[in-house]
């Protein structure tokens, strides 16, 4: 067994202990990424699941470290913060009401984790993805490289996935970019989306790019329809995972991500999934790429919804 305790690997506080927020610790602790704090509102689940995890990791055979709790302060000092803490949509409950719900919490919560980790990077993963960004950025007040929504690399797995069924080749071939929102009108990017290189435009014929995409889009709403409680939760916390690793190991992955956009494809004030460098300061760049008049026109559009959902919350929120 290797004792590695002493070893600074970073700290990652997780806000929200359900499905995706104990996953992704679970992540961490056996991938060796990082030690970990798991708060959430309720009594005793954090700590549950951390001591399930503290006996699981008597078997990974690494010192990574898990506290599960209610209280913030056992968030001190965290190098990375993650949301997912949030309420599913209930029967009766309108979409505005959701809106209304998560918001608030996100906000709340970006307030107390902030306060007591003020150098922290803040990865959102609540959904809806790109406004709970926004609203966890407004929140806080940092920097916009510290903020950063997980969405875009979720869909990008799932549009190589498909594209690695569809051609019956190694995902681990495959690259794949996605742009936009993380919901409907997320743009995939067959340009972009290569099989070791060669753009999948070259050997996949039209309909099959577009039965692919159409397919990414749902891909939330697909796993919904199978699992009938609750969403996806291992693919979103392993994207998440991969985040975290690029930071805390500076790693300058390029991942889409949803990114605070300061003149970037002409974009300002806004948060979009785009190409972005994750290193130790958040996003250290944005990657823009050349876009078809066709491309460009989606993102305008993924902007423009935001910006009209933005300004709902805020009159929801009245801030
Ligand atoms: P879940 O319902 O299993 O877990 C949410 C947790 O948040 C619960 O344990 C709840 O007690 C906790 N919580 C609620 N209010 C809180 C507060 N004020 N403080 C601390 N904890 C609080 O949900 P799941 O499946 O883990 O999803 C979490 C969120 O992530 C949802 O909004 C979901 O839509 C979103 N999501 C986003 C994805 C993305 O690609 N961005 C992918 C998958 C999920
Ligand atoms: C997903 O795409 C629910 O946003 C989540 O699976």
């Amino acid at each position: 067994m290797t004792c590695d305790s002493t070893v600074d690997v970073g700290r990652v506080s997780i806000i929200g202990a359900g499905k995706v927020g104990s996953t992704l610790a679970e992540i961490l602790l056996e991938k060796n990424i990082a030690n970990v704090v798991l708060l959430d509102i309720i009594s005793d689940l954090p700590q549950g699941i951390a001591l399930d995890l503290i006996q699981a990791k008597a078997l990974y055979l690494n010192d990574r470290q898990i506290i599960g709790t209610n209280d913030y302060v056992d968030t001190a000092d965290s190098d990375i913060v993650v949301i997912t803490s949030g309420q599913p949509r209930k029967p009766g409950m309108s979409r505005d009401e959701l809106l209304k719900i998560n918001s608030q919490i996100v906000v709340n919560v970006a307030k107390a984790a902030f306060a007591h980790s003020p150098n922290a990077i803040f990865i959102v993963v609540t959904n809806p993805l790109d406004l709970m960004t926004y609203l966890a950025w407004q929140t806080i007040g940092i920097p916009g490289h510290r903020v950063i929504g997980m969405g875009s690399l979720l869909d990008a797995a799932r549009f190589r996935t498909f594209i690695a069924m569809e051609l019956g080749i190694s995902v681990a071939n495959i690259s794949g970019m996605v742009l936009g929102t993380h919901g409907n009108l997320m743009i995939p990017l067959p340009r972009y989306s290569t099989v070791n290189g060669i753009p999948i435009t070259e050997i996949m014929d039209d309909s099959a790019i577009a039965r692919i995409i159409e397919r990414t889009r749902n891909g939330g709403a697909e796993i919904v329809k199978l699992m009938k409680t609750g969403s996806a939760y291992y693919a979103p916390a392993a994207s998440t995972s991969l985040m975290i690793e690029s930071i805390l190991k500076n790693q300058n992955q390029l991942l889409p991500c949803s990114a605070y956009l300061q003149g970037q494809y002409g974009l300002e004030n806004i948060f979009l999934g785009v190409p972005c460098l994750l290193g130790s300061q958040g996003v250290g760049k944005v990657l823009e790429l050349d876009l078809t008049d066709a491309e460009y026109s989606a993102l305008i559009n993924c902007e423009r919804k935001m910006r009209q959902t933005i300004e709902m919350a805020q009159k929801i929120l009245n801030i």
